[in-house]
C-alpha cells in the first residue's frame, strides 16, 4: 500500500477525533475528571499487542480472503472479571485448539485462530435503562463499565474499572502467549482432546471417521520422521486476540503510533470490529476504526442495505487492502438469503476485497418459555449452512465463522447432540450477556462446518459439482 494514499484518506483523522461525531452506545460517567484521569493513565500504560502482530494477522485475514485459509474468531459474548481464572482460559484454549485440528484437517486450509478474548468487555445494549419491579437502573454494559448486580451503585459507570479491564486483559493474553508458543498447543495434545470429545459424544458415530482419518494422518506423518520434537510448526501457533471497540475512551487510550511504519495501530487487542449498533457511517465509531491500521471487522445486521455496505467500505477500507475487512454477517436463521446476496453481489459488482464471515449466534437470541434467552444449536447451524450455500452460489469465498462460545460445560444453548431443553436451561447458565455454546456444542459445530468446508473446497475445485 502506497504510503500517500494512506495519508490522503485519514485527512483529518486523529485518534481522537472521534469526539466531534455523535455517538452511539455510551455510558453516562457521573464524574468526568475521574474518566480523563484513567484515560490518561491508560495512555501510559504498555500497548497489550504490537503493530507487527496486527499486520502478521492481516496477511492471515487476506490468505483466507483468497481461500488459502480459514478464520475461526470466538469466544466470550462478554468477558467479566469474576471468571477470571486460569481454568477458564485453558478450557478456552484447548477448545479453541481442537475445533481448528477438525477444521484444518477437513478444508486441507490453515485456521487462523482469532479469540473473542483479553478484551472483550464493553457491551452494546437495546436500551439505556433496566426496569425490575418497578425500579429503573442504567443497563449492565460489560465489565469495563458498571457492574451487572442490580442496583445503583453497581450500576453506576466506574472509570476505574477500564484499568482492571486493562490489568484482566494483560493477564489473559500472558497466558494465552504462553499456551501458544510454550508447548500446550502441541498438535498431538489437540488431537487427542478431540479423540476424547468423539468418544464421549452421544453422536460419535458421525464424527468417528474424520478423527480416523486424522489419527492415520498423523501416524503416517510420525512415521515419517515428522513429529512435534523436531517441527515447531506443530507445537507453536499463532493465537490472535479480538473484541468489540465499543468503549471509544479507552480505545483512543490505547491507540500508539508504530514506531517503525508511523502509522496509528490500536494496541488493546489485535482485531476490532465495529458492532451492529454503532456503525453509521458518519458516526464517532466508523471516525475512529478508519483511522487505525489493524485488520478490522464490520457486524453487517438486517438493516444494512448494498449502498450503505459499499459507502461503510469506502471510509473503512479505501484502497482495498486485502485482509483489512472482514465483513461479520449476522442476520438470523432463514433471513440470510434475504440480505446476503445483494450484499455479496454489490461487493463483487464494485471489486471490493473482502472477506466474509459467518455469526450465527446473534440473528437467533431467543426467549425460552423458562425466561431464558437462548439459542437453538438447528437454528445456529441453519443460518452457517445458508451462508456456505450462498457463497457457492455466488462463486464467492465463505471465508470464516463467528462462534460466542466457552470451554466450560454450560447450559445456555438449547440442542446439539445432548439436546439441551428449555428446562435444562437453569442447570449452568453463567453467561454475563448472550448464551454461548458450551465446549461440546461448538466442537460438534467444528465438525459440522468442516462438512461444509470439504464440500464448498470441493465444490470450488470442480466448478461443475456444484450445479448438481
Ligand atoms: C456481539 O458480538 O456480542 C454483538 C453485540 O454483536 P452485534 O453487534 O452483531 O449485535
Ligand atoms: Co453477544
Amino acid at each position: 500500500m502506497s504510503t500517500t494514499k494512506t495519508n490522503s484518506a485519514l485527512s483529518g483523522w486523529s485518534p481522537d477525533s472521534w469526539r466531534a461525531r455523535p455517538v452511539a452506545q455510551v455510558p453516562d460517567y457521573p464524574d468526568a475528571e475521574a474518566l480523563a484521569s484513567v484515560e490518561r493513565q491508560l495512555a501510559g500504560f504498555p500497548p497489550l499487542v504490537f503493530a507487527g502482530e496486527a499486520r502478521k494477522l492481516k496477511k492471515a485475514l487476506a490468505k483466507v480472503q483468497a481461500g488459502e485459509a480459514f478464520l475461526l474468531q470466538g469466544g466470550d459474548c462478554a468477558e467479566s472479571f469474576g471468571e477470571h481464572s486460569a481454568d477458564n482460559i485453558r478450557d478456552f484454549f484447548r477448545l479453541f485448539l481442537q475445533m481448528a485440528v477438525v477444521l484444518t484437517f477437513a478444508g486441507s486450509l490453515p485456521v487462523v485462530k482469532v479469540g473473542r478474548v483479553a478484551g472483550q468487555f464493553a457491551k452494546p445494549r437495546s436500551a439505556p435503562t433496566e426496569t425490575a419491579d418497578g425500579v429503573e437502573l442504567p443497563s449492565y454494559r460489560g465489565d469495563i463499565v458498571n457492574d451487572i448486580a442490580f442496583t445503583p451503585e453497581a450500576r453506576t459507570p466506574d472509570p476505574r474499572r477500564q484499568l482492571m479491564a486493562y490489568r484482566q486483559s494483560a493477564a489473559t493474553l500472558n497466558l494465552l502467549r504462553a499456551f501458544a508458543t510454550g508447548g500446550y498447543a502441541n498438535l498431538d495434545n489437540a488431537h487427542r482432546w478431540m479423540l476424547g470429545f468423539v468418544k464421549d459424544s452421544p453422536s460419535s458415530g458421525r464424527y468417528q471417521e474424520l478423527a480416523d482419518r486424522i489419527t492415520e494422518a498423523l501416524d503416517f506423518m510420525r512415521a515419517c520422521g515428522i513429529d512435534p520434537e523436531v517441527h515447531p510448526e506443530m507445537r507453536i501457533t499463532d493465537f490472535y486476540t479480538s473484541h468489540e471497540a465499543l468503549l471509544l475512551g479507552y480505545e483512543q487510550a490505547m491507540t500508539r503510533v508504530d514506531s517503525t511504519t508511523g502509522d496509528w495501530y490500536a494496541t488493546s487487542g489485535h482485531m476490532l470490529w465495529i458492532g451492529d449498533r454503532t456503525r453509521q457511517p458518519d458516526h464517532a465509531h466508523v471516525e475512529y476504526f478508519r483511522g487505525i491500521r489493524n485488520p478490522i471487522g464490520l457486524k453487517c445486521g438486517p438493516s444494512l442495505t448494498p449502498e450503505g455496505l459499499i459507502r461503510l467500505i469506502d471510509v473503512l477500507n479505501p484502497d482495498n487492502e486485502p485482509g483489512r475487512l472482514t465483513l461479520i454477517a449476522r442476520f438470523g436463521a432463514g433471513k440470510v438469503g434475504d440480505h446476503l446476496p445483494g450484499l455479496v453481489r454489490a461487493v463483487e459488482k464494485e471489486g471490493r476485497a473482502v472477506l466474509w464471515s459467518c455469526d450465527p449466534m446473534h440473528g437467533n437470541t431467543i426467549k425460552a418459555g423458562s425466561g431464558y434467552k437462548t439459542r437453538p444449536f438447528e437454528q445456529i447451524m441453519s443460518e452457517v449452512k445458508d451462508f456456505f450455500a450462498i457463497h457457492a452460489a455466488e462463486g464467492t469465498t465463505p471465508g470464516g465463522i463467528h462462534l460466542e462460545m466457552t470451554g466450560k460445560n454450560v447450559t445456555e444453548c438449547t440442542g446439539g447432540a445432548r439436546a439441551i431443553s428449555d428446562d435444562d436451561l437453569a442447570d449452568r447458565y453463567h453467561t454475563y450477556c448472550d448464551p454461548r455454546l458450551n465446549a461440546e456444542q461448538a466442537i460438534e459445530m467444528a465438525f459440522l462446518v468442516a462438512e461444509l468446508l470439504k464440500r464448498s473446497r470441493a465444490g470450488r475445485e470442480r466448478p461443475a459439482a456444484a450445479a448438481e
